[in-house]
């Protein structure tokens, strides 16, 4: 029977089980699957974890998120197009939910259709060879410090790609006498309550992190950037200012000759894609973007199609799309769907690359990858989820941002999938100091 290596049980690697057993339910007989998971519990990025470094086996900690964190888009434009939040929750319930309250829905959808059993939890994997037409997996079981090898015919990479942090040096840190942190490892805002924070870096995780330290009680959070600036209206303690050059004691200079006191710098430049256990020639080698050459509709390695990758782009659709993706996978997998020549993969990569470097922004990106979406829809059977409303939806979300990025979360957008609005949460976000799920669902 043919055998699937599934690495990872974020979101991505649940989406691969639910694509098979959705084709189980309707009589298809699907391939033998295996999920191999290295920390102890399912949902990847968002099961959350207080450790930082190393995990108690000594493994290197997959987590990033953090206590407070919500989601930064709203989650009617990432709602799964067969579960939809009104049928996990039984309600309608607010457009911008904490985490612990997406991760609830992200494994109540395996955890109806009983996918548990195909995981092996605290399972790294260590090594994947190729070599006559199978893939050797090498894992570790952590719990019982046994190394050990299985022979499959598919190998899905679901490992997730915003774990390994991107740390740049500057001169002065080495001397530096305060805090000094990649966002991958930041995990309470309340910290630096009181403190002078620098955020360097101008994305999702300077944005979301300096907005936090504020809310806990920062008393300045300064945004350096690189490229450009995230450009928000923002009150008083906060400031803006391109690139730091170097830091002599507290003292931080910029460049653009600015010079300000600060008491804890965090990191938040990004994270690399990372893959140790695969070898150079199956080993997808890219920068957190829309369209990372090398994988045909941005899921199969075109130089060996048994290996796929999922949710390997940079990300405005989430949840959905990995289900889109993985639906494909499946069907590749199965032989539903043919995979044409490396010439032609190729060519049709370089024409997603070439539209993806014409890009004039964020506005164009979201319709970049609303088409992408609908490439892969019109391969499979995953069911239409008017991704082009949820494009629309993260214009109008781009579009509260510039409002106030202090309030974005306090809107409220209609589910594409039931019809159904969205209600407004009880408490303004910048007050809703619980992030617990118990105090997001209570009525007030
Ligand atoms: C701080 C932060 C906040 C975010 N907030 C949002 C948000 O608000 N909304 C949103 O839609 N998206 C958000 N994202 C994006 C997030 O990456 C996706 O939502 C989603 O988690 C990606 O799923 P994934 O399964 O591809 O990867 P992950 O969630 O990273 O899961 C990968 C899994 O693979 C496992 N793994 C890794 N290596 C191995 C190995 N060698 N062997 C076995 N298992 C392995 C990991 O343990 C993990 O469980 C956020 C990301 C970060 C970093
Ligand atoms: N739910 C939430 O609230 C939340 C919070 C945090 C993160 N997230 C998610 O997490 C994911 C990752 O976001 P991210 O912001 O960590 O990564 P990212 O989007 O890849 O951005 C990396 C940032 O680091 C900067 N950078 C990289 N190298 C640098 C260097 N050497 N010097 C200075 N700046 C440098 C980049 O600047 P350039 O522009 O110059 O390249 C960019 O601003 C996203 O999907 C995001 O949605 C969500």
């Amino acid at each position: 029977m043919t055998r699937i290596a599934i690495i990872g049980a974020g979101p991505s690697g649940l989406a691969q089980l639910r694509a098979f057993d959705s084709a189980a339910r309707k009589g298809e007989e699907i391939p033998e699957i295996v999920c191999f998971e290295k920390q102890e519990d399912w949902g990847g990025i968002w099961n959350y974890t207080w450790r930082t470094g190393l995990d108690e086996y000594g493994e290197p900690v997959h987590g990033s998120m953090y206590r407070y964190l919500w989601s930064n888009g709203p989650k009617e434009a990432l709602e799964f197009a067969d579960y939809s939040f009104e049928e996990h929750f039984g309600r309608p319930i607010p457009s911008y939910p904490p985490r612990a309250v997406l991760w609830d829905y992200i494994v109540g959808r395996v955890s109806k259709a009983n996918l548990r059993r195909h995981i092996r939890f605290s399972t790294p994997v260590r090594e994947v060879t190729y070599a006559d037409g199978k893939f050797t997996v090498t894992v570790c079981d952590l719990a019982n410090d046994h190394t050990y090898c299985e022979v499959f015919d598919y190998v899905v990479v679901a490992s997730g790609h915003f774990s390994v942090p991107n740390v740049p040096y500057f001169p002065g840190l080495e001397k530096f006498p305060g805090r000094i942190l990649h966002s991958h490892d930041f995990r309470d805002a309340a910290e630096f309550a009181g403190k002078r924070v620098l955020c360097v870096g101008s994305s999702y995780s300077s944005e979301d992190i300096g907005i936090q330290c504020y809310k806990y009680g920062a008393s300045e959070v300064i945004f350096s950037y690189r490229t450009s600036p995230m450009g928000f209206e923002l009150p008083d303690a906060f400031s803006e200012l391109p690139l730091l050059l170097k830091v002599e004691g507290k003292l931080a200079s910029f460049k653009d000759g600015t010079q300000r006191e600060i008491d804890a710098i965090i990191l938040c430049t990004g994270y690399q894609h990372h893959f140790p256990f695969l070898p150079d020639d199956l080993r997808l080698k890219t920068k957190n973007r829309l369209w990372p050459l090398g994988l045909y509709k941005g899921v199969v390695w075109e130089q060996n199609p048994q290996l796929l990758y999922l949710g390997m782009q940079d990300q405005y659709y989430t949840f959905n799309m990995f289900d889109a993706q993985a639906w494909y996978a499946r069907d590749v997998i199965m032989g539903k769907t043919p995979i044409p020549s490396l010439e032609e993969m190729q060519a049709d990569s370089q024409s997603w690359r070439e539209k993806e470097e014409a890009s004039d922004g964020a506005s164009y990106d979201i319709d970049y990858q609303c088409a992408y979406i609908r490439d892969l829809l019109t391969l499979t059977d995953y069911p239409d989820f008017k991704h082009e409303i949820m494009a629309e939806q993260f214009k109008e979300w781009k579009h509260h941002k510039e409002e106030n990025v202090l309030s974005y979360r306090d809107h409220a957008f209609p589910s594409v999938i039931t019809g159904n609005t969205a209600p407004i949460h009880h408490t303004p976000w910048m007050e809703a100091l619980d992030d617990s799920l118990e105090a997001f669902l209570k009525n007030k």
